[in-house]
């Protein structure tokens, strides 16, 4: 592939989208044709799988089973309709969750059987991994904290993963060492306890080492 597949992993507030947008820039500042996506979403399919997601907009409780396809489902529609065809027109794409949330949430946190998991994500992506993932790794309560300052002041409200107890995050997050020790080449962990533009500085070393 002529582009570059980077995606972004970590628990909820460890600064996954403020990354993106900083790295969106410094890429461009290099002249490189960058786009940022998200999951579940980026396509008008998937924006739709991603309100029933994280709002149980169909009113009704959804099964761990549905859960799933429905993520692996707006995964598909992204890859084939987006994602592929930027990479394929050498473009350079900046994801928000991909595949290791899929394990990292309804397989190590849900419980849900890995093997089952990987065949599944294999299947949604065609077999195409991210060059390199960069896992943002924080304190479950510190994360929370900055969420609950960025919900300060507006009507947004917790949806329903971040709704789920802290039990569930703590096994979300030691779910991501485990896949990063399972692929150590295609990960890099970084401490996300740091001001931005420690944080910053650092993902942008990562990308040089593994793309550059
Ligand atoms: N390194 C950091 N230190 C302190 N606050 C941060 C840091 N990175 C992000 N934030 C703030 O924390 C909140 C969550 O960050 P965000 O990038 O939305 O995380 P995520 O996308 O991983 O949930 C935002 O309000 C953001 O401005
Ligand atoms: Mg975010």
């Amino acid at each position: 592939m002529p582009g570059k597949f980077i995606t972004f992993e970590g628990p909820e507030g460890s600064g996954k989208s403020t990354q993106i947008r900083l790295l969106q820039e410094t890429l461009e500042a290099r002249g490189l044709n960058v786009f940022c996506t998200r999951e579940p979403g980026g396509t008008a399919t998937g924006e739709q799988i991603r309100n029933l997601l994280q709002h149980d907009a169909a009113g009704e409780p959804l099964s761990d089973r549905a859960e799933l396809l429905l993520f692996t489902a707006s995964r598909a529609q992204l890859m084939d309709r987006v994602i592929l065809p930027a990479l394929e027109n050498g473009d350079w794409v900046l994801c928000d969750r991909f595949i290791d949330s899929t394990m990292a949430y309804q397989g190590f946190a849900r419980g849900m059987d890995i093997p089952t998991l990987d065949a599944i994500n294999d299947f949604a992506i065609g077999g195409h991994k991210p060059d390199l993932t960069v896992l943002l790794d924080l304190e479950i309560e510190a994360g929370f904290q900055r969420l609950e300052s960025r919900y300060a002041g507006t009507n947004e409200s917790h949806d329903r993963f971040e709704r789920e107890a802290r039990e569930f995050h703590h096994r979300v997050r030691e779910g991501y060492h485990r896949l990063a020790e399972r692929e150590p080449q295609r990960f890099s962990i970084i401490d996300a306890d740091r001001s931005i533009e420690a944080i910053a500085s650092e993902v942008w070393n990562a990308v040089q080492g593994a793309l550059l």
